[in-house]
């Protein structure tokens, strides 16, 4: 049911925060934002590349910042070593906001080696567990395929599905810690089950437009249509 207290904000990497950082303009991340209107509490969605302008975005919108939501344990979306190349992200939020990190608990690990923080201040979390801020819930969704612990965030009818789930096609398989079997299992037995009137807003920029609806999204992605299993794993991993 939707509560018109929900604030919900989408902002592009290398372009709404971290303009100056080349890294930030070429992965095209997205960092969310969800607040209530009027309590003003407000969790980040995989903070990244610039955390002091993520969080004076916050500050300006008057947002008391309670916790952060992370989808999986890339650098690009939770800060950390891309490459070599060090990214801000969680690690420098938590010098100036002692907030918890929701993360699903086959995360725990693979988060700790690549951001170096303690895991105390890690929440770890199974699949359906709610994240309450003010009045409003996100629900986690374990979504295993990408990494061992991704998950998606579902936030009344708004899909945050990092880097499992894009407009058209779905994260890669060939990474530390991903199995292109779980990805197929995620995808068609908890993606599939979404409503249609849900709207889909992933990890990166990859397509014409920013977000579109889970309806749209079953019709145009060939990740989601249905075909046997083999089929699926040969096309897509
Ligand atoms: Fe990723």
């Amino acid at each position: 049911m939707n509560n018109n207290r929900l604030y919900f904000q989408q902002w592009l990497s290398g372009v709404d925060f971290g303009s100056n950082n080349q890294i930030a303009k070429q992965m095209r991340n997205f960092t969310y934002a969800v607040g209530d209107t009027e309590t003003r509490e407000l969790l980040l969605i995989d903070p990244a590349y610039d955390v002091t302008s993520i969080l004076d975005m916050v500050n300006m919108e008057n947002y008391q910042l309670s916790g952060i939501l992370i989808t999986h344990y890339h650098a690009d979306h939770a800060g950390g070593s891309l490459m070599g190349i060090e990214i801000e992200g969680i690690r420098e939020i938590l010098q100036s906001n002692q907030v918890p990190i929701h993360i699903n608990k086959e995360e725990l690990n693979w988060m700790k080696r690549s951001t170096g923080i303690d895991e105390s201040y890690f929440a770890s979390h199974e699949s359906g567990d709610k994240i309450k801020f003010g009045t409003i819930e996100a629900t986690l969704i374990h979504t295993p395929g990408h990494t061992p612990g991704s998950q998606c965030f579902l936030i009344e009818d708004m899909l945050v599905s990092g880097d499992t789930l894009f407009l058209e096609g779905c994260g890669r398989t060939d990474l530390p810690g991903s199995d292109p079997e779980k990805m197929y299992e995620s995808i068609t037995t908890k993606l599939t089950k979404i409503s249609d009137s849900v709207t889909l807003y992933p990890g990166h920029f990859y397509s014409d437009v920013p977000f579109e609806s889970i309806a749209v999204t079953k019709e145009k992605n060939p990740v989601l249509q249905t075909m046997p299993k083999d089929q699926w794993l040969n096309f897509f991993t």
